[in-house]
């Protein structure tokens, strides 16, 4: 049966890198069946409308969810962020956010060839928090970090598992256990507990600032990571830069627990400022539905995707370009 797949292209590059990605699921002969959304900066200028309550609960139905970029700069900050992507995360329960990040050596390091998981649900996005007296001279914000024990875990039984199917069987936990002594410490706690289960597995932890140096000068002593949403946000970006750029940063939203879709989408932005001059980089698009069409259990098609983005460094010119070259190849 074909895949039922929502398609949001959402704003500026977004839709030409989305576009792209489609092109290669074709040429890998995945069947889909694409159900198109209208979501992002335009429609909420438009209407007023972030993410209809109708639109959530059809989402919910399909089988995973591509999305290319939101934000327009004449969108006031948060509104897309917590209304459309961070709302799809929560109620979706999408709690595993599974970054990749791939490069050979170079000068500067030993090659990198790590995943980051980043927990998706909790932390400072929770949205915990608000104002007192706002708009006096002794306004008050508070913003504050929830981490439970059930969703601390499931992220790092997620990480365990994964490295347990890898050459290299290595989990770091990243966090700042010295100073965050509170959640720090039931994170270190539980991953303690849960690699317990799995004596094949090697364990290490850093503190955040420290996994940022690693990041650039021995990235190669990662395998798998495991870290809270807002570590996870930043080292990510990180990842992005010294994995091959930001143009091949893909990343999986997930719901491990396949009660509901999961949602694929590059870690990169809209960026309006190059939106319709044809210089995005599709890749990172490309390789996010390489990823959705695994989880989907399309394997094959899905190592062809990848082993073709990995030997592409040669193909250069427009975004769509590079998409039917990659897409030729597959
Ligand atoms: C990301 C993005 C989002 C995040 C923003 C756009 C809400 O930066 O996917 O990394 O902070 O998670
Ligand atoms: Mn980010």
């Amino acid at each position: 049966m074909a895949h039922r797949i929502g398609i949001i292209g959402g704003d500026g590059i977004g839709p030409e890198v989305l576009a792209e990605a489609l092109k290669v699921i074709d040429a890998a002969g995945v069947a889909y069946e694409p159900v198109h959304y209208d979501l992002g900066g335009a429609r909420y200028l438009a209407t007023g409308e972030v993410l209809p309550d109708a639109v959530l609960a059809e989402l919910a139905t399909l089988d995973a969810i591509l999305l290319g970029a939101v934000g327009t700069p004449e969108v006031p900050p948060g509104v897309l962020e917590r209304g459309l992507l961070l709302k799809m995360r929560f109620a979706l329960d999408l709690y595993v956010n599974h970054r990749p990040f791939l490069a050979p050596p170079s000068a500067l390091n030993g090659g990198v060839d790590m995943i980051v998981i980043r927990e998706n649900t909790e932390g400072s996005y929770a949205g915990e928090g608000g104002f007192l007296r706002k708009d006096t001279p002794h306004e008050i914000a508070t913003q504050g970090s929830v981490n439970t024990r059930m969703g601390v875990e499931r992220c790092v039984r997620y990480a365990f598992d994964l490295a347990q199917s890898r050459a290299a069987r290595r989990v770091h936990l990243v966090h700042k256990t010295n100073v965050l002594t509170f959640a720090g410490d039931l994170w270190q706690r539980t991953f303690d507990i849960v690699a317990r289960e799995y004596p094949d597995v090697t364990t290490g932890y850093d503190h955040v600032d420290a996994a940022c140096i690693h990041f650039v000068q021995r990235p190669e002593k990662y395998d798998v990571i495991v870290t809270d949403n807002l570590f996870g946000d930043i080292l990510t970006d990180l990842g992005g830069a010294i994995g091959g750029g930001i143009g091949r940063a893909a990343s999986g939203n997930l719901n491990p627990a396949r009660t509901g879709p999961s949602l694929f989408e590059p870690v990169h932005g809209s960026a309006p400022d190059i939106a319709g001059t044809g210089v995005a980089d599709p890749r990172a698009a490309i390789i996010s539905a390489a990823m959705m069409l695994e989880f989907l259990g399309e394997t094959d098609a899905a190592a062809r995707i990848h082993e073709v983005v990995r030997g592409s460094d040669d193909i250069t010119g427009s975004t769509s370009d590079v998409g039917s070259r990659i897409a030729e190849r597959v």
